[in-house]
């Protein structure tokens, strides 16, 4: 299957590096980053550009724009891996829409389009019979939608709970752990490279909010806007309110929960005890899905990191490739 990948940042390059490592049949024909851009129907030399890239941050001396690779190049999928952007979704939007429309497939990494735009995209990708995927939105490497879509097939999925933000965690974590104050945990993280320079979107529990919007729109179907979940995040807490929850052999989390029943989607810190599925270690994420059927399920992974992240877009890719490709 040919492969179009645009953004060759972390994750990005994670793909390409396991798309050139692995016999996977995946043949990447063009490719783009925010300054250049290559076309080859034969196939381009992986390792080249990646060698290009580290060298000189660009993908070789071509410079088609981005667009004009997903308007151009033979591709039978679209592998979307651009900066995420809460407000407008763009520029990944019109990526995406550009791919659908000529009748590609899409992969993506990307919060933005699948947060502000999910019907919009879904619709799209069915008129013009075309795959939208974004497993790689929501926790990492767990293949959440692949579980919700084949393994709990059947299920009514009554209520989700989950700690969808690595860094919140880690954060929390050595609070516990260390008796670290809010402050110096998140300097921590930021020198570990686990929190941006400018945190806001994690601490204050935004992104775990736009992970819940996905999931309740997958799930659910029910249009659930960012600004319809009830949003707390973990900088006021204090390394008091740690050592309180730790004497009642609890700890606390940053929860996000939904459950439509109940009109409730909340993403907020809580106080567990320390024996519950939900409270991992380090980065982790970790969901439990409440199930008519199954009952509890819960799974726990990498919420991020280069080839954690490219696992499950290649999740995606194959999937594209077995149910849409290989059948046509
Ligand atoms: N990193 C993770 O672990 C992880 C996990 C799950 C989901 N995600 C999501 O996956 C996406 C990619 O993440 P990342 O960590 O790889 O980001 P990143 O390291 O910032 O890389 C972004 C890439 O996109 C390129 N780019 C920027 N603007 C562009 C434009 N207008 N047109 C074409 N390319 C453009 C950049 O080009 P230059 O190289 O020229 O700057 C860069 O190669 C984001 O939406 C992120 O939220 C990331």
């Amino acid at each position: 299957m040919k492969v179009a990948l645009i953004g060759m940042g972390s994750v990005g390059r994670g793909v390409a590096e396991m798309i050139a490592k692995k016999d996977l049949g995946l043949t990447i024909t063009g490719i783009a980053d925010s300054k250049s851009g290559l076309i080859s129907d034969r196939g381009i030399n992986i390792a080249k550009v990646l060698a290009t890239k580290k060298k000189t941050g660009m993908c070789g001396d071509s410079t088609i724009p981005a667009i004009d690779v997903i308007k151009n190049a033979d591709y039978d999928a679209l592998i979307e891996v651009t900066p995420t952007n809460a407000l407008s979704g763009e520029p990944a939007t019109g990526y995406i829409k550009a791919a659908l429309n000529r009748k590609k497939h899409v992969v993506t990494s990307n919060k933005g389009p699948v947060a502000l735009h999910y019907k919009e995209l879904k619709a799209l990708a069915q008129k013009n019979g075309a795959a939208f995927r974004y497993e790689a939105t929501v926790a990492g490497a767990i293949p959440i939608m692949h579980t919700l879509e084949h393994g709990l097939a059947g299920n009514e999925i009554l209520a989700l709970y989950g700690v969808l933000n690595g860094t919140c965690n880690y954060i929390l974590n050595r609070m516990a752990d260390e008796g670290l104050t809010y402050a110096q945990a998140l300097m921590e993280a930021r020198e570990l490279g686990y929190a941006e320079a400018d945190p806001t979107y994690d601490v204050q529990g935004i992104d775990a909010a736009i992970k819940l919007v996905i999931l309740a729109n997958t799930i659910w179907g029910n249009g659930v806007k960012l600004e319809d979940v009830d949003r707390t995040g973990i900088d006021l807490l204090t390394a008091d309110a740690l050592r309180l929850a730790e004497d009642e052999g609890c700890t606390i989390r940053l929860i996000a929960e939904a459950c439509p029943r109940r009109n409730l989607f909340r993403v907020s810190p809580r106080i567990i005890e320390k024996s519950h599925p939900l409270v991992t270690q380090g980065t982790l994420n970790a969901l439990t899905l409440e199930t008519d059927m199954a009952k509890e399920i819960t799974m726990i992974g990498r919420g991020a990191g280069s080839v954690e992240t490219a696992s499950a877009i290649i999740g995606d890719l194959l999937f594209i490739r077995d149910c849409y490709v290989q059948r046509a």
